[in-house]
């Protein structure tokens, strides 16, 4: 993959937290993601690749754009494949809420998962931790693994999880085991990335959540150096037909060579509300500021990018 994709990335992404972020506090979280999906849309059609959506908004016949096998580019350059979240945290964006987030990735085609939109059981943690994490063990066995490998105790241990019934078991076994816990409303991406950030103070993430969020939090975690484990869970006859038609085997527990194969892959996400790791968009009268975060697999660079963008310029970002 040409290098010059990182940066034709960050456009990517930008544009659609742009977009988005006028919806902030408004209640209306379909609209905030319509904004993001069609003003990503539109920055994909002047990026030079031939590139084919293999995780992302759901099925062609229930999304209208961005969908799984959705061609994206100029169709000259590289061919890859593509992983999109327009945007990640719909229900924070609509409460002004904290880490919403632009995301997307790339890889050389074949090397992201193609897999239907449905839910992932995850276990995430940065590079200190590599190795030692096992999606089949108990809570208690890998924060104790984490917590060594971090020359901490288990109770120093910050773990993440999505705040849903769902995670109950998981959030008594944290609690009996006295880690520490930072329960999220929404926004797993955010929460898998910011294990591999110190100053976050995030050790882990458990839990289940998006499909498509765990692939992006992958490839996010190759470059960083972190490490991602999922298991796709269907939940129901319909689901496991579509990981059928597309040869995934449900259940199977996925690595990161399985998420995200080979030594390359870009990963872009910019700040739609602010969160631990980057701001969110602010508007100042003229202009708009983003806070970006793009990385390289390949190459291990990580670039914090500050946008300024002059919405004359921009038209479809000024206030309705
Ligand atoms: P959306 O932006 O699609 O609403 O996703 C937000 C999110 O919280 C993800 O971060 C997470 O993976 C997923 O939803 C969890 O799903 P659910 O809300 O169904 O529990």
């Amino acid at each position: 993959m040409e290098r010059s994709l990182t940066m034709e990335l960050v456009r990517v992404t930008e544009a659609a937290a742009l977009g988005s972020a006028r919806w902030m506090g408004r209640g209306k979280k379909d609209e905030a993601d319509d904004a993001a999906t069609s003003a990503m849309r539109d920055v994909f059609d002047t990026v030079p690749m031939k590139g084919t959506v293999v995780i992302g908004e759901g099925e062609m016949d229930e999304a209208p754009m961005l969908y799984i096998g959705e061609k994206l580019g100029t169709g000259f350059g590289p061919r890859v494949d593509v992983a999109v979240d327009p945007l990640e945290g719909t229900n924070i964006v609509a409460a002004g809420g904290w880490n919403a987030l632009a995301v997307v990735a790339i890889a050389d085609t074949g090397n992201l998962l193609h897999a239907p939109d449905m839910y992932m059981e995850k276990i995430a943690v940065g590079p200190e931790a590599v190795g030692k994490i096992d999606i089949n063990a108990s809570v208690l066995e890998n924060l104790q693994a984490v917590a060594k490998a971090k020359n901490k105790e288990v109770c120093d241990i910050v773990a993440t999880v999505l705040n849903r019934p769902r995670h109950d078991h998981i959030i008594a076994q944290l609690r009996e085991a006295g880690a520490r816990i930072k329960l999220i409303n929404d926004g797993d991406v955010a929460a898998a990335i910011n294990t591999a950030f110190e100053h976050t103070g995030v050790d882990i993430l458990f839990g289940t959540g998006g499909a498509p969020e765990g692939v992006l939090s992958a490839v996010a975690l190759k470059c960083l150096g972190g490490e991602i484990q999922g298991k796709l869970i269907p939940s129901n006859d319909e689901e496991i037909a579509r990981c059928q038609k597309m040869g995934i085997e449900v259940n199977k527990v996925l690595l990161m060579d399985d998420l995200v194969k080979g030594d390359d892959a870009i990963f872009a996400a910019t700040g739609v509300t602010d969160g631990e790791l980057l701001r969110g968009v602010q508007f100042t009268g003229k202009y708009g500021t983003t806070h970006s975060v793009v990385m390289r697999a390949k190459s291990g660079t990580v670039r914090f990018i500050e946008g300024t963008h002059y919405l004359n310029k921009k038209p479809h970002f000024v206030c309705k």
